[in-house]
């Protein structure tokens, strides 16, 4: 049995089973990379080949394997504060307007904030970061942080809240010192009432979310692998969850600008809804 790589049909089997789940659509360069996470799966359940584990996942009997099949597809990649213009708007901007206008009554003191396909947890948690630094003036407000992601394994790390050197390379030392717990030297748990801050969620980004709009969606990273058709549905799902006068920022790479007509655009990746 040849395990090195996917046979033309197999590849183009998982394929289109990657793309019906999630709206991933894998190009024929990611063959071997395919490959090479359906392997880890095969190991994992002691199945002997790639039309087998198929067949399995598609069986009644192999419901419950999606999730990791879905896990070992996805890519992870994420880190605290990534994008920093993005977090500068958020804790200085965006959080500043929001404060002066429950002030002046013009809203209401609670802001619900979306991290949309949130991976390991890094995207709520700086959001959550940076609310901490300005508690002062939101004492007293509802604040709620959601994040959500298709991958269970990747929530799992989220709620643990602990991480490596690597996913704190743009946290500083104080942050480090006043947030974190280090132990070992280069294991870092965030402290609880942190952790609080953020509930974690699994959510396809194809299917409503339902439940009260959000005052500011982060929508990143995520839809780079998608077509155009998964993209506008993605797209529809977050307008929905989107409060009117809310913001929505994108990463560099969703390319759904063209979709986004219906919003004002501020600045490249963010956009806001009339209100
Ligand atoms: C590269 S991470 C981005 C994390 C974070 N937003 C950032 O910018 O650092 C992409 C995440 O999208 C998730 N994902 C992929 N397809 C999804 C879908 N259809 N619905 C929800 N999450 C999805 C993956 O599981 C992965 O954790």
């Amino acid at each position: 049995m040849n395990l090195v790589e996917l046979t033309d049909a197999e590849f183009v089997k998982f394929r289109d089973l990657i793309y019906r789940a999630s709206g991933i659509l894998i190009g024929e360069n990611k063959r071997v990379l395919v490959s090479n996470r359906v392997r880890r799966r095969l190991r994992a359940t002691g199945i002997a080949g790639y039309s087998q584990y198929f067949d399995f996942l598609r069986s009644p009997a192999g419901t419950s394997e999606m999730q990791p099949f879905l896990d070992v597809v996805t890519t992870n990649e994420t880190y605290f504060f990534r994008d920093a213009s993005h977090y500068q708007w958020l804790g200085d901007e965006y959080l500043s307007g929001a404060i002066q206008e429950a002030s002046a009554r013009r809203r209401p003191r609670s802001l619900r904030l979306w991290s949309a396909a949130c991976s390991t947890g890094e995207e709520p948690y700086s959001m959550a970061l940076k609310l901490t630094a300005r508690r002062r003036e939101l004492a007293g407000w509802r604040l709620e942080i959601l994040g959500t992601d298709l991958s269970a394994s990747v929530l799992a790390t989220a709620r643990s809240g602990v991480y490596d050197d690597r996913a704190l390379h743009r946290v500083g030392p104080d942050d480090r010192r006043t947030y974190f717990d280090e132990s070992p030297p280069g294991r870092w748990t965030l402290k609880p009432e942190i952790r609080s801050m953020v509930t974690f969620r699994s959510h396809n980004l194809l299917f409503p979310l339902g439940g009260e709009p959000f005052d500011c969606i982060f929508l990143k990273n995520v839809l780079i692998y998608f077509d155009a058709a998964s993209k506008r549905k993605v797209v529809d799902v977050i307008l929905a969850a989107l409060a009117r006068g809310g913001n929505l920022v994108i990463g560099p790479t969703e390319g759904i600008q063209g979709m986004l007509g219906s919003l004002e655009k501020v600045k490249p990746w963010l956009y806001r809804k009339g209100g």
